[in-house]
């Protein structure tokens, strides 16, 4: 095996194909679409977020899609649709985007936060009992960089305890749990669709359900201009015509008419992707440190668009060899590898710890409660080390076989190389996992 191009050797990928990473074609039906909205002055009307709607439920198998302008504003809404309200307490995993979480301050809940599984990413379903208490009203789950939560665990807990489940499909769209299309398991899902997204439509979220009242209730919390007769909830029909949260949160119908292109293709686009990494991970089937971030692909389980792939990494198997160094190596191999997740622990941040929001005089994550939920460093050990554990990995967006084993193998040779990495190895720096913020409580 040649020498690795961070000591002086030549790099394995030399030349890279954009087109294996490219977020999306955009075809003629894309311009045609976004064209027609910009010449009939649309951008704020409904008629093609309807249509988009229309369709997105009838893919994902579900009665309502309402259309966001954001993903962050699809999550605002489902909490208070489903009921959170002011002095409630919310679950959540503490590696995720903040939007997963964070709009519940502004409902004058608060976050209480789990730890996650090593192997998966996602909410721990056993260690969520003994954070409930008394004003706990409902869990949100992320399906973390694709990986399906273990929802036949959640939901157990949640109907035992008469909770209501968010399901933040953000990065799976399109992925199975157990035969069971994410989005549909919880009581609600939301999903957001910017450009970083494997379903993108620009920026634009989306909010699905099988549940009348909880879809108009989002209609009641976000959408006035849809907030008429049709919505026939007696607590909400006094109401019409206004915005229950005060907010408007319409999908820009530039985005609407690109989801709707997308989506003719998405399921297509989806299954070489899948094909591809899967692929990528039985290559490395067997390689010291690198495990494979996914689901056994014959359990009925699927990773969806595979957002932000990662590896799991084990330094103990190469010799204590830290992430961020063997991320540079395969760097230096041509390859966009970067160690940790994007996420940190959000239980570590201040904001969850001494920020007064809303102007209480006293921290807004205490204000709102009726108990002192603040986590502190130790207890949620999983999450906040995880960052040492995790590496970016090529995400494929299609299917070519001698690239991805090209891709493959420049892994392999890092890894039959690491001893001589080891020398030059200065460690993690502490934001590989945690924030760069001042202290805690
Ligand atoms: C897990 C998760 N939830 C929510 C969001 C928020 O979505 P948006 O950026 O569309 O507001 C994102 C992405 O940005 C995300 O990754």
């Amino acid at each position: 095996m040649s020498q690795l191009a961070i000591l002086g050797g030549p790099k394995a990928i030399s030349h890279a194909n954009p087109n294996l990473f490219r977020w999306s074609d955009v075809t003629s039906e894309h311009e045609e679409a976004v064209l027609d909205v910009l010449r009939r002055g649309a951008m704020s009307g409904t008629d093609v977020t309807r249509q988009f709607e229309r369709e997105y439920a009838a893919w994902q198998g579900q009665t309502y899609a309402v259309g966001f302008n954001t993903g962050t504003a699809a999550l605002h809404t489902a909490m208070w649709a489903v009921g959170v309200r002011a002095g409630d307490e919310v679950l959540c995993q503490s590696i995720t985007y903040w939007a997963s979480i964070l709009p519940v301050y502004s409902l004058g809940a608060t976050p209480v936060f789990i730890d996650i599984e090593h192997h998966s990413l996602c909410i721990d379903p056993d260690l969520l009992e003994a954070r409930i208490g008394p004003r706990t009203r409902a869990i949100v789950v992320t399906h973390n960089m694709g990986y399906p939560t273990d929802m036949d665990r959640v939901m157990a807990v949640a109907r035992r305890h008469g909770l209501k489940v968010i399901e933040d499909v953000s990065h799976a769209h399109g992925g199975v749990f157990l035969g069971r299309r994410l989005g549909t398991i919880g009581d609600v899902a939301a999903f957001s669709c910017m450009s970083g997204k494997s379903f993108p439509i620009g920026e634009g979220g989306m909010l699905t359900t099988d549940d009348t009242e909880i879809h108009d209730r989002a209609i009641a919390f976000a959408h006035y201009e849809r907030f008429d007769e049709t919505i026939e909830e007696p607590d909400l029909a006094p109401y019409r015509g206004l915005p229950m949260g005060g907010t408007k949160y319409r999908m820009h119908q530039m985005s609407s008419a690109v989801g709707r292109v997308q989506l003719r293709t998405y399921d297509q686009r989806m299954d070489g992707i899948q094909r591809a990494m899967n692929e990528f991970w039985d290559l490395l089937e067997g390689v010291p440190g690198l495990h494979p971030h996914r689901v056994d692909p014959s359990s009925g389980s699927t990773m969806g668009g595979w957002y932000n792939p990662k590896g799991l990494y084990a330094p103990e198997e190469l010799g204590g060899l830290s992430v961020t160094r063997f991320c540079q190596a395969v760097k230096a191999e041509g390859i966009d590898c970067r160690p940790g997740l994007v996420y940190k622990p959000l239980h570590l941040h201040p904001l969850f710890h001494t920020a007064d929001v809303y102007g209480h005089g006293k921290p807004t994550r205490v204000a709102f409660a009726t108990r002192d939920v603040r986590e502190r460093r130790g207890d949620l050990p999983v999450a906040e080390n995880i960052g040492k554990h995790v590496y970016g990995i090529p995400w494929f967006r299609s299917y070519d076989r001698d690239a991805i084993a090209r891709y493959a193998e420049a892994f392999r040779k890092v890894v039959a190389n690491h001893g001589e990495l080891l020398a030059g190895d200065t460690g993690d720096a502490p934001s590989v996992a945690d924030w760069q913020n001042e202290p805690l409580i």
